[in-house]
């Protein structure tokens, strides 16, 4: 079975083609543009989808040497995201699978971020607590198989990517800012502040991160009323840093002891911190099957929806997809 995976709900432009459960090749092209205005914006972001949408579908054919009638099916992610970008993928897809009489089957993103741990290692072993965390979404789930998985816990406010993003702009750093925050930390002190950690109570696995952008910004109004130097920089981002990779690992590992699970996987664009990397596998000694995917895996990616596919393609019938009827929504998965 040949899918076509198509993902653009956010800043990611993807396309991959799986064989079964085997990519054959995962083609990711990034949005960089939008760092000179502070963050995403959504009307550029489905323009620039529309403008490399076909000529990445066409590399990504010529790579695994294939032409689209030999695919099987196209799997396109439909929601969460910014509606104008899913609609592009959505577009496309439906476009590509009228043309070619190919089954369409909808993704929902967080569900391929959730399985993409398969990507990775295929003895993937249920059930798993997966962690999603993103510039758009902070959640843990229990995953019991490839249907089943509940949400045990979500942020009630900004999303811990956001939290590094904002944090970074208070420092007057450009987006995104998790990766500028991560490099300033090697040079850093992560105890020199003490920065909040909310909502740390063990049997409550929600997350909350804007208390903490919050209690930045009053401390840079207050230690450095004259403005930051440059110099200043690392011992607060390490010190910001260590807050959120404390508290994403701590809320991690309690649902896993309360559910008696030792297999966790973790995705998302925070999951490249090198913090939260080494702080999850260092509980690979105490008995954790610890898996973080490739970055390519675990950033916005196409073969994470393919990858879906396939295992709902497995439990239903090929025939069942013919039917285009579908829209895409911004909407998360809710508890
Ligand atoms: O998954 P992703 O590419 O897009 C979505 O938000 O869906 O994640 C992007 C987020 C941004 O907030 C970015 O600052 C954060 O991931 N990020 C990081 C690092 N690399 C990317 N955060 C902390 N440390 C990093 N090394
Ligand atoms: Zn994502």
């Amino acid at each position: 079975m040949k899918i076509l995976g198509i993902e653009t709900s956010c800043d990611d432009t993807s396309i991959a083609i799986m064989e079964d459960d085997k990519v054959l090749v995962n083609l990711i092209s990034s949005q960089h543009f939008h760092s000179k205005y502070g963050g995403i914006v959504p009307e550029l972001a489905s323009r620039a989808h529309l403008e490399v949408i076909s000529p990445l579908l066409q590399d990504a054919l010529q790579k695994s040497n294939l032409k689209l009638n030999e695919i099987d099916a196209i799997a396109v992610t439909t929601n969460p995201g910014l509606v104008g970008s899913l609609l592009v993928g959505a577009n496309f897809a439906k476009g590509l699978s009228l043309k070619y009489k190919k089954a369409l089957i909808p993704i929902n993103h967080i569900e391929g971020h959730i399985y993409s741990g398969n990507l990775q290692d295929e003895n993937l072993e249920f059930p798993l607590i997966s962690l999603v965390v993103s510039g758009g979404h902070t959640a843990i789930f229990k995953v019991n198989d490839f249907t089943s998985y509940e949400l045990i816990g979500s942020t009630i406010d900004d999303a811990a990517g956001e939290a590094f993003d904002k944090i970074a702009k208070l420092m007057g750093k450009t987006y995104p800012g998790g990766p500028i925050i991560d490099k300033l930390s090697k040079t850093g002190n992560p105890k020199k502040y003490d920065f909040p950690r909310s909502m740390k109570t063990k049997d409550n696995f929600n997350f909350s991160f804007s208390g903490l952008k919050t209690s930045v910004r009053y401390f840079i109004e207050k230690i450095f009323p004259n403005g930051l130097e440059e110099n200043d920089l690392p011992d607060i981002a390490a010190s910001v840093q260590k807050a959120i990779v404390d508290i994403l690992v701590y809320k991690t590992i309690n649902a896993a002891k309360k559910h008696k699970i030792k297999n966790i996987v973790i995705g998302g664009g925070v999951s490249a911190n090198s913090l939260l990397r080494s702080e999850f596998l260092s509980y690979t000694s105490k008995g954790y099957n610890i898996i973080i995917p490739d970055m390519e895996y675990c950033l916005d990616n196409a073969a994470m929806i393919a990858n879906i596919a396939y295992f709902k393609l497995k439990n239903s019938d090929l025939d069942s997809y013919f039917d285009y009827e579908f829209t895409v929504n911004s909407n998360a998965i809710r508890a």
